[in-house]
């Protein structure tokens, strides 16, 4: 297979974990026959200096003529004044909304390796296995009018929280055909207590609900299962939720799993139909794959990044955007060996002299893909 990936690094840790994969990405293209050509643009802090804008044209250009979006992160202190007309973020945004990427994936999976790192209890740990299903182009973060102005009385700061029937519609979806190809049990959350929005929401999943019967549907509010996430963490297997409760939600139930360096996102265009075999088909061609994790600037530079959730985007991207299911599969395999092997950066080590850096940790992957 010809595949063509846009890398974009951004800032940070972005870059440095990003190289990694590519790394993985030639291992799997070696071993499978496939040819990957990696094509690299500018994007976030680094993009805003070189050309004012935080997703300039080319970087759009080069995303639109490639099959997949491998994306680092963005972000910085160099770029926080609140009064920046342009933010990194911006671009991040930007690609999500140009691309449609509507559907953002977050599987939150404890190795048993990194039990002693998770804050939680490890009776507590026990069968964690969950994906967060988060709308990802509305809501809070694209509704209009979103601005700040002053009057006599003082600022006065507004942000929109907009949804359209269709939008719900099209994430439930996506939520009830990842839960019909896994445990079959969707929990949706919301805030239909208080929010108009929230009670759209609920209305619509109940809809969508009823075209799958073989999924259990359980509606709980956001709140709530912000405590259930700590207390019985197990008993989630798909969530699905608005943007920015998605967002709060899944930095949460990232820590539960030891560290946040572990875990990958995809964000797709479209719904993954889970076939027979209850493994997800080919989803479109706009899809882009990021790390969970942010910049991490304190750590940039160091060599000390954790590229897992850069490497296990990968296998995200094999499997949704081209269905390469083997080769995902292997991509996840080698890191989970690599771990019970004892490899682990200074996130994962309880004893930090006995950690390795961001591309040993890559080249102990790929050394288990080549074989
Ligand atoms: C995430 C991040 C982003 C978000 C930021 C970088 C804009 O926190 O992907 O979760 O809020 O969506
Ligand atoms: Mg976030």
């Amino acid at each position: 297979m010809d595949i063509r990936i846009a890398v974009l690094g951004g800032d940070g840790i972005g870059p440095e974990v990003t190289a990694e994969s590519v790394k993985v990405l030639d291992a799997i293209g070696r071993r499978f026959g496939h040819n990957f050509a990696f094509v690299t643009g500018v994007c976030g802090g680094r993009a805003i200096d070189e050309s004012g804008s935080a997703l300039p044209e080319e970087t759009l250009d080069i995303v639109k003529g490639s099959d997949a979006v491998l994306f680092g992160a963005v972000g910085g202190p160099k770029w926080d004044d609140p009064q920046a007309e342009t933010r990194p973020e911006d671009g991040i945004l930007a690609l999500r909304k140009e691309l449609d990427l509507f559907a953002n994936l977050r599987p939150v999976k404890v190795y048993p390796e990194l039990i002693d790192s998770s804050p939680l209890r490890p009776d507590r740990l026990v069968g964690v296995d969950m994906v967060i299903v988060r709308e990802l182009t509305s809501g809070l973060y694209f509704g209009k009018p979103k601005k700040r102005w002053a009057n006599s009385r003082g600022r006065v700061a507004v942000d929109t929280l907009t949804y359209r029937e269709r939008e719900i519609e099209r994430v439930a979806r996506v939520g009830f055909e990842i839960a019909r190809g896994r445990r079959q049990r969707l929990h949706s959350l919301d805030k239909m207590n208080v929010m108009e929005t929230g009670r759209l929401w609920r209305e619509v999943v109940t809809e969508i609900g009823a075209e799958y019967p073989d999924v259990e549907l359980i509606h709980m509010l956001a709140d709530n299962a912000a405590m259930q996430l700590v207390t019985r963490p197990s008993e989630f297997d798909v969530m699905v939720t608005e943007n920015t409760f998605g967002d709060i939600l899944s930095d949460e139930a990232a820590v539960i799993g030891g560290s946040m360096g572990m875990l990958p996102s995809a964000s797709l265009s479209s719904i993954p139909k889970t076939n027979h075999n209850r493994r997800p088909r080919r989803a479109g061609k706009r899809a882009l794959y990021e790390p969970i994790h942010g910049s991490a600037p304190d750590i940039a530079g160091q060599g000390i990044a954790n590229p897992v959730a850069s490497i296990l985007s990968t296998a995200m991207m094999l499997r949704y955007s081209f269905a390469l299911e083997d080769e995902a599969d292997l991509i996840e395999n080698s890191v989970e060996a690599v771990l019970a092997d004892g490899v682990k950066t200074p996130d994962l080590a309880m004893q930090p002299n006995e950690a390795v850096g961001t591309t040993d940790m890559g080249d102990a992957i790929t050394g288990r893909i080549i074989g």
